[in-house]
């Protein structure tokens, strides 16, 4: 129906059709874009790496094999040259090392976001953690499926939320709360408006922290045993910090309208997700917005350990894993971790956007 729809839209108003129709259309896209049949076209292996077919007669290995199949170009795992909200998934298959006071510390790929488990790609199942951290959900059963409804939804991003949770060991995996409200960019994160930055990002509404805790439920605020970090409503005075706060140099001269940070999101509970501009939104928050999972977090993957968006055990940013002096670098991966944003000389860690312990560092 609602493909028709716009057919209708494409031809009163002579519209291209690539830019209307797109793939996954928010509801179910044509099946043999993921699915072959017999594994067999004009007698030759759809599938030529697996011979006898795959589970789901999908038409490229595993799950996330198929939807890499596109997506690995359009940055989701594209040499960390995908530079989106969500992060590129190279970064896992990336382990940097060096020495600190005379032990080796290492920074495992596998600690750098979801493994996902993708053969074609080399990708594999979290080698450390055998299932999420604060639940149940395992490792070995990780993919983009897990997360994102192959057959589409109405939701942000096609996640999935409370109608039905995600293929799992034979069965679903329930999720108790629903699919986040947001609004993101471009899908392509390694040009245009896909790529972050302070400017152009996904605009976060609410309901981010409970639906990381579908599989990480200790570690939301609302479980009452556990000592974490709020995920809740900042209060006027963290707002305002936020709002003033510039640089490691410069606590004091930032101003609401212009104050938003890419690496530093936060929930705008207020915003209206269907007419915000996410690819020019720089304001900051005010007291009722949120700190939420992904202010401190990618939902793939990042170049840091437990998938931060900036390194959160150095010192001062410059000072960030990898560095060309590792174990394991290339150059380009110390050029593109922190994409295209950039830091005065002894930036602090950016936990400061809001807590500003930075205060007497100022040089
Ligand atoms: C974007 C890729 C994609 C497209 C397009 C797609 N599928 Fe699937 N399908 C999958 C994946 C991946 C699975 C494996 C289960 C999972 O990971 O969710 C699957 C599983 C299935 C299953 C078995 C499990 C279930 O959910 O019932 C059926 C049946 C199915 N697909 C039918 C279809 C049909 C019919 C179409 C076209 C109308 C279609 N699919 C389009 C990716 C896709
Ligand atoms: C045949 C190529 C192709 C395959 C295979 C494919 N995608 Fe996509 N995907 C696209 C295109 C094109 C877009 C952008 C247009 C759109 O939203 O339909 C897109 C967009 C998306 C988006 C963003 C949607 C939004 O609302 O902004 C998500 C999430 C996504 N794909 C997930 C997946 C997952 C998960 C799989 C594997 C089950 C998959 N894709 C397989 C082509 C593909
Ligand atoms: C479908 C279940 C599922 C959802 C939803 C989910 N996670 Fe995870 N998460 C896992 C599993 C399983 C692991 C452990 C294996 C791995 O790292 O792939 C994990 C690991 C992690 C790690 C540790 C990575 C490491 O190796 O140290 C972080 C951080 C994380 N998740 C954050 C999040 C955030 C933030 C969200 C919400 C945007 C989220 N997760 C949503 C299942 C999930
Ligand atoms: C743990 C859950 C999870 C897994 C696994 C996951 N995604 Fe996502 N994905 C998300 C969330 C949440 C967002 C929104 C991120 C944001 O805007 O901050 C997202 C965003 C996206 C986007 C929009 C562009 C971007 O980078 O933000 C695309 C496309 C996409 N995912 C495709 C994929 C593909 C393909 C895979 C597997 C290779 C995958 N996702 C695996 C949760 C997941
Ligand atoms: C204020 C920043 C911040 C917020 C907000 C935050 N985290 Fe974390 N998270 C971290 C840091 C830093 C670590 C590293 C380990 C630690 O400090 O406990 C981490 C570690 C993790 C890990 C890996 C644990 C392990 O054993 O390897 C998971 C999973 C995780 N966080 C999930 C979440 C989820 C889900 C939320 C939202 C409910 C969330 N985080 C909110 C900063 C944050
Ligand atoms: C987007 C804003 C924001 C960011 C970024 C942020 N925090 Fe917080 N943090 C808060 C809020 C809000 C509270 C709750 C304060 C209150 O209730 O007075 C808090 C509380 C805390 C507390 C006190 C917890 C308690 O129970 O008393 C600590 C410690 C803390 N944060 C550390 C960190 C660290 C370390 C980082 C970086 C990894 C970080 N925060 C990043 C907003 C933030």
């Amino acid at each position: 129906m609602k493909t028709l729809i716009k057919i209708a839209l494409v031809l009163a108003l002579g519209l291209s059709a690539s830019s209307v129709l797109a793939f996954h259309d928010g509801g179910v896209a044509y099946c043999a874009g993921c699915h072959t049949m017999h594994n067999s076209q004009n007698g030759a292996l759809v599938d030529a790496a697996h011979p006898s077919g795959n589970e789901f007669l999908l038409n490229t290995g595993t799950a996330s094999d198929t939807c890499l199949r596109c997506h690995a170009a359009y940055g989701q795992f594209a040499s960390g040259t995908g530079f989106g909200a969500g992060g590129d998934f190279y970064w896992v298959s990336r382990t940097f090392s060096w020495v600190s006071r005379g032990s080796t510390v290492m920074s495992k790929g596998d600690s750098h976001g979801h493994n996902i488990v993708a053969p074609t790609k080399g990708l594999a199942a979290d080698a450390t953690l055998a299932s999420a951290p604060g639940g149940t959900f395992v490792s070995g059963q990780m993919g983009c499926t897990s997360c994102h409804d192959p057959h589409g939804n109405d939701n942000f991003r096609l996640l999935y939320g409370t109608e039905m949770g995600p293929y799992y060991a034979g069965g679903r995996y329930s999720f108790a709360n629903p699919a986040p409200l947001a609004k993101g960019n471009s899908r392509t994160t390694t040009s245009g408006t896909g790529i972050e930055s302070n400017v152009a990002h996904t605009v976060y509404k609410s309901g981010m922290s409970k639906w990381c805790a579908n599989c990480h439920a200790n570690f939301h605020d609302d479980n009452t045993t556990n000592f974490v970090h709020p995920t809740r409503a900042m209060g006027s005075s963290i707002a305002g910090a936020y709002n003033a706060y510039v640089s490691t140099d410069d606590l004091v001269s930032g101003n609401a309208a212009t104050s938003y940070w890419g690496l530093v999101p936060f929930e705008a509970v207020t915003v209206d997700v269907a007419t915000v501009n996410s690819t020019n939104y720089t304001q900051g928050p005010t007291g009722t917005d949120e700190v939420m999972c992904l202010t401190c977090h990618r939902a793939h993957a990042s170049p840091f350990q437990d998938s931060a968006r900036w390194d959160m055990t150095a010192r001062i940013m410059s000072e960030s894993h990898p560095l060309a002096t590792d174990t394991g670098f290339i150059q380009t991966d110390v050029d593109r971790k922190y994409y295209g944003y950039t830091f005065v000389a002894e930036q602090k860690s950016l936990c400061n956007k809001c807590h500003a312990k930075d205060a007497f560092d100022k040089l």
